[in-house]
């Protein structure tokens, strides 16, 4: 089964391109059409092998939050007209990534493990265990580098430098906490802990919205819930629902997206679990069937169904 690795549309109207690691982006003025591919990235590189059916995925459930969340943060979606697509606002986006954790895992966790007590400006208390919960969320934001990888930054350096203002900080910082709060009830509904995620914001017409994808696999951290304490207590690793599988998999195989190391080959049947895996998380996520169907025509599709909106533009 073949995967969309990339689009190359020719739009009458578009006014620009840009290829993200995941996502192809058209620009049509003050408006973008995002597809998102089945191209996969873990730490910051684009893994060989696209995965069949992730783009979709992937858009359906940034699709599901933010309409499920339009009413707490204003976001840039506007029609999904395609399952892979996304059509909306086109924002100038910050230059950070406004990332929120409930509790102790990933990258902060690494910094913790390694001694550190301040973790982008956030101090943490002692004694803390992998997947604990913290006190209470805490943001750790990210420069949103073009190129390589993104770095730590706190509130106050994101200030001083003019990276954002203080006046549309404290904004971002409000949405942010607002925005993880609903995600962490949603998930709970279903039975999951929205264990941390990142999110993005840019500015229209003096105005902030937020962009991007929001609370996908690619994005946050979920846990299953059932047994959460249980496992904590036993100092077990937690039930993971987030591409979290791939990075362990990857760093199993010996690679860490570190200069020199390569990414271990995916078999064929590696490549058909990842999208099962994807799958399940879309269905436990949302509460919704996944639909495969229409998989023999979709670039096609996808591109009219761009075509459509933008031919009068
Ligand atoms: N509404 C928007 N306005 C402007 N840029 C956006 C908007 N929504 C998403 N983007 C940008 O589109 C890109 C999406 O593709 P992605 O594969 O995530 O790229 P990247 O490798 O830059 O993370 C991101 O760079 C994201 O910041
Ligand atoms: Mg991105």
């Amino acid at each position: 089964m073949d995967s969309i690795k990339e689009t190359n549309f020719k739009f009458p109207a578009s006014t620009g391109f840009y290829k993200g690691k995941v996502r192809d982006v058209y620009y049509f003025k003050d408006k973008l059409a995002v597809v998102a591919t089945d191209r996969i990235s873990a730490f910051d590189v684009v893994l060989p092998r696209a995965i069949p059916y992730k783009g979709k995925v992937l858009n359906q459930i940034a699709a599901h939050f933010l309409q499920a969340t339009s009413a707490i943060v204003p976001n840039w979606l506007e029609l999904t007209p395609h399952p892979s697509v996304s059509i909306g606002k086109k924002c100038e986006p910050f230059a950070v990534e406004m990332v929120v954790r409930g509790y102790l895992a990933g990258h902060a966790w690494r910094e913790y493990k390694a001694g550190k007590r301040v973790v982008c400006g956030e101090a943490l208390p002692d004694g803390l265990k992998e997947n604990d919960r913290l006190p209470y969320p805490i943001i750790t934001p990210t420069t949103k580098a073009y190129k390589g990888h993104d770095e730590d930054i706190s509130e106050q350096e994101i200030i001083n430098q003019g990276i954002v203002s203080a006046e549309d900080y404290a904004l971002l910082k409000k949405y942010t906490f607002a925005l993880f709060e609903k995600g962490t009830q949603m998930a709970k509904e279903r039975g999951l802990i929205l264990v941390d995620t990142k999110y993005e914001f840019g500015k229209l017409d003096n105005k902030i919205y937020l962009i991007d994808e929001i609370h996908t696999p690619d994005s946050s951290r979920y846990f299953y819930a059932e047994g959460y304490e249980q496992r904590q207590a036993k100092e077990e690793a937690q039930r993971q629902l987030s591409k979290e599988f791939v990075r362990e998999w990857l760093i199993a195989n010996g690679f860490q997206g570190k200069e020199g190391q390569s990414v271990p080959e995916m078999t064929d049947e590696k490549v058909a679990s990842i999208t099962d895996r994807y799958i399940e998380l879309y269905e436990h996520i949302t509460g919704k069937k996944f639909e495969k169907s229409n998989y023999e025509n979709r670039l096609a599709e996808i591109e009219k169904a761009i075509q459509n909106i933008f031919s009068n533009f």
